[in-house]
């Protein structure tokens, strides 16, 4: 059976592309920030995980204000990427995993998340900038990927409690999938940055060490925050953390820290990456109606 493994969660931001084209990972400007993912280089390298699971949100590669739905999910076998205008070079293409892909959707709509389903999906930075920052190497990344998308963009948002039963289901599908497969979950964006409108350049040091600590142990606290409490915390783009918490919803053994690095700034993002692990536990995974009742969407 697949093994969910653990997760990482980390910032999407554009730049560090550029960064890693230019070879600037020692500047003094960079550095804080590529140094918080050699424990994660040390992770990857030990456990050496088959397929990442990514949350993450389009930024219109795929989808645009007209047409933008709330959660999808990529069932494809390669996933290339296109410029999306930041002057930063086109990605090496991802490969997908679609018989995995078609376990989680069946799944995920058993469980009543009416996600759209596209064989044919585009990944923009959200999802190659942290595969570049957690598989630096040349060559082709050494996992198979599965995308899913969280509309954190387009109003109305789905609530933090609704990522969080999102990841819980994905997690709770990956455990049922029959093949012997070592899984990672993927949360991508965040922490706190606001890019426009009069709090452009917004940071808030103290909410997203809250949300950090909070997220290991206690993720239904912060399930319970509406998305406009928030945003005026974490800035209209902090709510990417919807992505994190997918991420953590689907650890659903024992979850421990086992690194985390905080850096501001980069661009105009407090720079996060965390690594949890997920061991194992003897209790049953949760049923689908037990877990929605443990908090309402
Ligand atoms: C930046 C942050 C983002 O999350 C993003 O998607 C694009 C740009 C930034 O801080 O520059
Ligand atoms: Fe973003």
């Amino acid at each position: 059976m697949a093994r969910i493994i653990g997760g990482v969660g980390t910032t999407h931001v554009p730049s560090i592309g550029k960064a890693i084209a230019d070879g600037k990972q020692k500047d003094p400007y960079w550095s804080p920030f590529f140094n918080g993912f050699h424990e994660v280089h040390r992770w990857l390298a030990r456990e050496k995980p088959d397929v990442a699971v990514v949350f993450s949100n389009d930024h219109g590669l795929n989808f645009f204000l007209d047409k933008m739905p709330t959660f999808a999910i990529g069932a494809a076998s390669e996933y290339r990427n296109e410029d999306e205008g930041w002057g930063i070079p086109v990605s090496k293409s991802a490969a997908g995993i679609p018989n995995l892909s078609w376990h989680i959707i069946e799944a995920l709509v058993a469980d009543e998340f009416d996600v759209t389903m596209c064989q044919e999906m585009l990944v923009d930075h959200a999802i190659t900038i942290p595969m570049s920052l957690m598989w630096p190497a040349e060559g082709a990344w050494p996992v198979k990927i599965v995308p899913i998308t969280i509309n954190t963009v387009q109003h109305p948002l789905p609530s933090l409690a609704r990522a969080y039963n999102l990841g819980r289901s994905v997690g709770r599908a990956i455990e049922g999938f029959e093949e012997d497969l070592k899984v990672m979950v993927v949360g991508t964006g965040g922490l706190s940055h606001q890019l426009d409108g009069p709090r452009a350049g917004f940071i808030n040091k103290e909410f997203d060490r809250y949300c950090m600590d909070t997220l290991v142990h206690d993720p239904e606290k912060i399930a319970g925050f509406s998305v406009p409490d928030f945003i005026e915390n974490a800035g209209a783009q902090g709510i990417e953390f919807l992505n994190w918490m997918a991420m953590r919803g689907a650890l659903t053994g024992k979850v421990s820290e086992l690194h985390r690095n905080y850096h501001i700034p980069i661009s105009n993002t407090a720079a996060a990456t965390m690594l949890l692990e997920n061991a194992e536990t003897d209790e049953k995974p949760a049923t689908a109606e037990s877990s929605r009742e443990l908090i309402s969407a």
